[in-house]
């Protein structure tokens, strides 16, 4: 592993030698895509816009637990059609196909001949976008064939836990000129969008500082006999850092304007010792299992200090391996008060009685962000308590109308590239680690994420 990060080797030469053709800070790129050549744009102001479609064919690849939610959560969403579904277990390719049929579409395709069956769904299906919700060694893999094969990419979090593979994404949906979409759910539930809606509103004054987390007890998932226990646990036998962190770092990005406005620039983190899935092996396990035989090395917590090009601050917990309540913390402080959840409170001054918290409820009638108080939102509503529905949701209205989209492949590429750049300053007792800019400077002129109507 390097030690420094791999943006001096990538000097934006590309788009810089597009930017000589173009006009009025736009690029406009022609790329062949299966029979038609598409124009996209970039400009100064927007990340990546694709001409407006009249469906979004869909090929979903991994229709594990999340995969099945996402089928779901589509069948409901005006304008997508799943058409093909893949999957290494043949069981789960058709309880997807037999989802989509009930919900009134053509039976989707299936792909099921094998691990590698995912590159003839990319290459051979007529679709405008590949989703995935496969094992994380997965996402990149089934990321580029897709894109390669001309397709929008989508796919779960994190996107990539290697900086190289992050940087990967980035080049590939440039060349391309194809979305690389990361669902980070998080980032549209009703506290979150709550919080984004009054900062926008000016409440909170500048923002400086945020809080925030992936703190679940995973211990059952991790040792369950299918599906995620099937794969997740072992990223603890070989890793020690923040293996998950976009659940967290999701929201407070869009909250300090993380490629719109501001950047990460470097963290320092630490990680405790490995103590909670030894004990659930000795506790749980029978005498006889083999995964008793299996030894940790990642940290029960990992902490994590991020500074800002802007000079704010964000601190970042992993915590996945021991009893406690879940909670994801999602606190942000700016010069006139703060937020936080768990349970969500609101302090601001002038509003908030003396140094007191406010429940975060009193704010919902003033402040309720527009896509939660929507009726079409609200009467689908499902997954995780709304949110899968709502980020699909958007996905979808935004590639139908040819805008740019809430999430993109840059934010893919920032908030994932924590995993590696936790791992390193871990490794190295804590010494501090420079964060990619995967915008190449363009995060100083992108604007800030608006406040959008459903
Ligand atoms: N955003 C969220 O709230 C959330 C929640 C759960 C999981 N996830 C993410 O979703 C992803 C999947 O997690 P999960 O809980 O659904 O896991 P899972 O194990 O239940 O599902 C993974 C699916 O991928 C399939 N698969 C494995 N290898 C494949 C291959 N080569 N080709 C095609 N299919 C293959 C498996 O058979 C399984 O059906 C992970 O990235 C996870 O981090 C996100």
């Amino acid at each position: 592993m390097q030690d420094q990060p791999q943006q001096n080797r990538r000097d934006f030469l590309k788009l810089g030698a597009l930017a000589g053709t173009a006009t009025l800070g736009t690029l406009a790129t022609g790329c062949f895509s299966g029979d038609r050549v598409v124009i996209t744009t970039m400009t100064e102001r927007d990340p990546l816009r694709t001409p407006a479609m009249k469906t979004v064919r869909i090929g979903f690849v991994g229709v594990g637990g999340m995969g099945t939610n996402h089928v779901n959560q589509l069948c409901k969403v005006p304008g997508a059609e799943i058409v093909a579904v893949c999957d290494v277990v043949p069981e789960h390719a058709k309880r997807a196909q037999d989802i989509v049929e009930k919900a009134g579409f053509k039976r989707p395709a299936a792909f099921d001949k094998g691990p590698e069956d995912y590159r003839r769904l990319c290459e051979t299906v007529d679709c405008d976008v590949v989703y995935t919700a496969t094992p994380w060694e997965l996402h990149v893999p089934v990321c580029v064939a897709a894109m390669n094969a001309g397709k929008h990419a989508v796919t779960e979090v994190p996107a990539a836990y290697r900086i190289e593979d992050c940087w990967k994404l980035v080049e590939l949906a440039e060349k391309h000129s194809r979305h690389c979409i990361m669902l980070e759910n998080c980032c549209y539930d009703r506290v979150e969008m709550l919080f984004l809606n009054i900062i926008r509103k000016g409440l909170l004054g500048e923002v400086l500082h945020g809080e925030c987390g992936y703190l679940h007890d995973l211990r059952g998932v991790k040792f369950s006999k299918d599906g995620e226990g099937l794969w997740r646990r072992a990223h603890a036998t070989r890793r020690n850092g923040n293996l998950y962190p976009t659940h967290g770092i999701g929201p407070v990005a869009n909250y300090m304007n993380i490629n719109r406005g501001d950047q990460f620039d470097y963290l320092v983190s630490m990680s405790g010792p490995s103590r909670g899935l030894q004990l659930f092996q000795q506790d749980k396990l029978e005498k006889d299992d083999p995964r008793r035989a299996e030894q940790y090395v990642l940290g029960d917590v990992n902490l994590a200090l991020i500074k800002t090009k802007l000079g704010k601050t964000i601190y970042l917990v992993h915590d996945t391996n021991l009893p406690r309540p879940y909670s994801r913390i999602n606190l942000v402080q700016g010069t006139r008060g703060l937020m936080k959840d768990y349970p969500p409170e609101i302090h601001i001054e002038g509003r908030s009685p003396g140094h007191g918290w406010q429940k975060a409820e009193e704010y919902y009638a003033e402040f309720e962000h527009p896509l939660w108080r929507s009726d079409k939102v609200k009467q689908a509503s499902g997954g995780h308590g709304g949110m899968d529905y709502l980020e699909n949701y958007r996905l979808i209205q935004c590639l139908l109308k040819g805008e740019p989209t809430d999430m993109n492949v840059y934010d893919a590429a920032a908030w994932s590239c924590l995993c590696e750049a936790t791992e390193r300053s871990v490794a190295g007792r804590s010494k501090s680690v420079d964060i990619p800019d995967f915008t190449r400077g363009r995060w100083k002129s992108w604007q800030p994420l608006p406040i959008v109507e459903a």
